[in-house]
């Protein structure tokens, strides 16, 4: 996918309740973006295939567990994806197969080939879903965040090929 110059690439982040681990995503993905000087040309959300966590901050041990990598993501808010969503975003990341199945079925055919699982983006790791921490210790947190950050570096490539970005490949 190639993006005109002033155009911006928009990138969703699902999971289940959109308080644990596509928040971290967001928060994670948003900070590489920042680092590498891409902001501004890259839109960052998120949100939850179920919406009974709506309105809601982050799980508590997922903002302690981002904090600690230097990531803030205590002003986010839970909300439930929106049908607009399949239209707006450019890739909309799914953390487990669940949500992604979920995903196929919410979004119209012809916005599909952007739903994909987002560890995807990290084929040397050798798995395909970031499992879900909610009823785990907060070991299962810091095991989400290895993953997130691992794929958050392939989706910076593959979005800064989008964007005609030097490094990208
Ligand atoms: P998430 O985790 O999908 O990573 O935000 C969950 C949060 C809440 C629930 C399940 C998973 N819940 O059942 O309330």
């Amino acid at each position: 996918m190639k993006m005109g110059k002033n155009k911006k690439v928009k990138v969703l982040f699902v999971c289940l309740g959109n308080i644990c681990r596509s928040p971290m995503a967001e928060g994670v993905f948003r900070q590489l973006l920042a680092e590498h000087d891409l902001s501004h040309r890259v839109q960052v959300d998120s949100a939850g295939t179920a919406g009974y966590h709506a309105g809601e901050r982050p799980d508590r041990r997922a903002q302690q567990a981002t904090r600690r990598r230097g990531v803030d993501i205590s002003r986010q808010r839970s909300r439930q994806v929106r049908r607009g969503d399949c239209a707006e975003y450019d890739y909309i990341l799914a953390m487990d197969e669940w949500n992604l199945r979920d995903l196929q079925r919410f979004c119209p055919p012809e916005h599909r080939h952007k739903i994909r699982l987002f560890l995807d983006y990290a084929p040397h790791l050798g798995v395909s879903e970031v499992p879900d921490p909610y009823y785990g210790g907060d070991r299962g947190f810091e095991h989400v965040l290895d993953l997130i950050e691992e794929a958050s570096q392939g989706l910076l490539q593959t979005i800064r090929r989008d964007l005609d970005v030097d490094g990208g490949y």
